[in-house]
């Protein structure tokens, strides 16, 4: 059974304007994923609806505050997508992501590093939490998202240098 995954990676409008988009993604390139597909684009709120609502189930999880202030933010701004592909990529991601809350989420992850915005303040003052950058939860959300954002004209198979060192080689046949 393979254990190589694909996931999703948005850069956020925050990531975006900050300037952060090549320093975040280097740490996904130093650990060895492979970029499989690309790009910006400023998603409509069809687009984000389909994302959060209907693969995410986000207004059933988090009430339609949560969800309306994050389209808010979503819209402010360009995004930039990534396709990353590697060893059980989607929890990989996640852990280097860190948790939702930037606040809570721990030093040496990526919100852990360079945000630090609570829940409660993004509550009281009814606007989204700025926490950089999107990651599909699991291997099964990754499938979902990925389909909604790229097509498959758009991915793009290659071999990294990584490979020889983190992926044994297919069994001759
Ligand atoms: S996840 O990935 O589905 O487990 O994340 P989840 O915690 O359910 O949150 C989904 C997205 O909603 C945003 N979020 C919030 N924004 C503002 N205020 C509050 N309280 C809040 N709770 C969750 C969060 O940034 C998630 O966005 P994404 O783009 O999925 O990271």
């Amino acid at each position: 059974m393979s254990h190589l995954e694909k996931t999703l990676i948005v850069f956020k409008p925050d990531a975006v304007q900050r300037g952060l988009v090549g320093e975040i993604l280097s740490r996904f390139e130093k650990v060895g994923l492979k970029i499989i597909g690309v790009k910006m684009l400023k998603p409509d709120y069809d687009h984000y609806f389909h994302h959060y609502e209907k693969i995410g189930k986000m207004i059933s999880r988090r009430g339609q505050e949560v969800f309306d202030v994050t389209l808010k933010m979503m819209g402010a701004g360009p995004v930039v997508a990534f396709v990353l592909e590697g060893i059980e990529a989607a929890s990989l991601v996640r852990k280097m992501v860190g948790s939702t809350e930037p606040k809570s989420a721990l030093p040496g992850t990526i919100r852990g590093d360079y945000a630090h915005m609570s829940y409660i303040y993004g509550d009281v003052n009814k606007v989204g939490i700025p926490n950089l950058i999107h990651a599909s939860g699991d291997a099964e959300e990754a499938k979902n998202e990925i389909a909604h954002w790229f097509s498959d004209s758009e991915l793009y198979e290659y071999e990294t240098a990584h490979e020889k060192f983190t992926q044994t080689k297919k069994p001759s046949k």
